[in-house]
């Protein structure tokens, strides 16, 4: 694993190390109440994560445009209330970006994605601290954004305001009097990672609502499906297409994104035509046999390790070979994440701490560690006891470890810049 050159620019990807960081957390709670014989994870471990899982929650909260509803910060308002007038629609919900005003649709749905899969995967343990209905709340606030960005099969409205003037001014958005400029995309200028992430957001949370809500969840899953042809069928990087948003979520390709979109729309609807999508273009877009980072730019070894899902716990899928780049892809990041591991990457500081990149440096460890604590639930859930790495062989326990010693190190450096 070698890390890829930073992008020149992002103010704002705090944002998605935030988010990964609660579905990082929650798992990691989830680790613990299930293995309480490890001597390292005493009771005030778990009140200590506990707590940071409530802060982190508030973050969405803090963000939040829209005509707030049961809002409990107290310096929060209502704000963005006419975003999307220019174009008759109603963008007021969604997230700002960070500390600006911008509301940028392609590291929005990849949070809204996230956000799901932790909440699928690690409901019950939110639902324990009462933080569930929470989270649900502040993943709908989101796709509510997305549904209203998405008026048409193949337009979709990708940015609210103009991040040149946005960033110029220092005021809250309750006051802000800016024009608020919208960039959309449509078959003539197309902007394949972006449609294909949002459909990704949408099939991912139409599972989280399947149950509670059953309409909104066919809804989403409705535009999903749409929003999935709409990228595969007029393919085309949107920061080709509008080179302006390059400065900031600069995406590097769209293979990933639809990967990732196939694998959650099958995850949602278990359409064949779906698998097959992702077995037919594993080989051009999967980069098999090369681990890579997980981030708003990178969906890949998210895809290997939702993918291998599929062969851990589908009746039919463990040995198909459609998903073998996938699988093997999958073991060779969690080989890299483990320290004492043959392959393991070199992109960690002297305390052992993931460092990829200086943007947002946080981002890549708890990603890496959420991944980990993945696969190593999925591990122990399959019975799966051994992980081969080169002539190693590692339990799920190590990754367990590793991701654990992530999160201590960043809430150690939280504490340290805020204290
Ligand atoms: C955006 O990414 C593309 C593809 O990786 C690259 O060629 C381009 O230089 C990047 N633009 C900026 C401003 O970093």
């Amino acid at each position: 694993m070698v890390a890829k050159p930073r992008s020149r620019c992002c103010c704002c990807s705090v944002f998605i190390g935030v988010i990964i960081l609660i579905a990082i957390i929650i798992a990691v709670i989830f680790t613990i109440r299930h293995r309480s014989n490890h001597s390292d994870d005493d009771g005030s471990n778990v009140k200590n994560y506990a707590n940071a899982l409530k802060i982190a929650m508030q973050f969405f909260d803090i963000q939040k445009s829209g005509k707030l509803e049961n809002n409990e910060i107290s310096w929060r308002g209502d704000s963005g209330l006419k975003d999307g007038s220019e174009a008759s629609i109603d963008l007021s919900k969604g997230l700002y970006d960070a500390g600006d005003h911008m509301k940028f649709g392609f590291p929005m749905a990849f949070t809204a994605t996230v956000l799901s899969w932790s909440i699928l995967e690690y409901g019950d343990q939110m639902a324990s601290l009462n933080l569930l209905d929470h989270a649900k709340d502040s993943l709908k606030w989101t796709t509510d954004f997305l549904i209203n960005a998405h008026p048409s099969p193949n337009v979709l409205y990708i940015q609210v305001g103009d991040p040149v003037t946005d960033h110029k001014c220092w005021d809250r958005p309750e006051t802000m009097t800016r024009k608020r400029t919208l960039t959309k995309i449509d078959t003539k200028t197309p902007g394949t990672e972006v449609a294909a992430e949002t459909a990704a957001a949408m099939a991912a949370a139409s599972l989280v609502f399947k149950e509670s809500d059953t309409k909104y969840s066919s809804t989403l899953l409705k535009h999903a499906k749409q929003l999935f042809d709409f990228a595969d069928n007029n393919r085309g990087s949107y920061s080709v297409n509008i080179p302006e948003v390059q400065s900031y979520y600069n995406s590097t390709g769209y293979g990933d994104e639809l990967l990732w979109a196939a694998s959650w729309l099958y995850h949602a609807t278990e359409d064949q035509t779906y698998l097959d999508f992702v077995s037919e273009n594993g080989e051009e877009f999967g980069n098999f046999g090369s681990p890579s980072w997980f981030s708003w730019d990178n969906k890949l070894p998210g895809t290997h390790i939702l993918l291998s899902r599929l062969t851990f716990f589908k009746k039919g899928l463990s040995g198909s070979k459609g998903l073998q780049g996938f699988k093997e892809t999958a073991e060779a990041v969690m080989c890299g994440l483990i320290p004492s591991s043959p392959t393991a990457t070199s992109s960690r500081t002297d305390g052992g701490l993931i460092w990829v990149s200086e943007w947002n440096a946080l981002q890549h460890p708890v990603s890496s560690a959420f991944l980990a604590t993945l696969y190593s639930d999925y591990m122990l859930t399959s019975g799966v006891k051994e992980l081969s790495c080169s002539d190693q062989s590692f339990k799920p326990s190590d990754l367990r470890k590793f991701a654990r010693s992530q999160v201590h190190m960043h809430i150690n450096l939280v504490s340290y810049f805020s204290s």
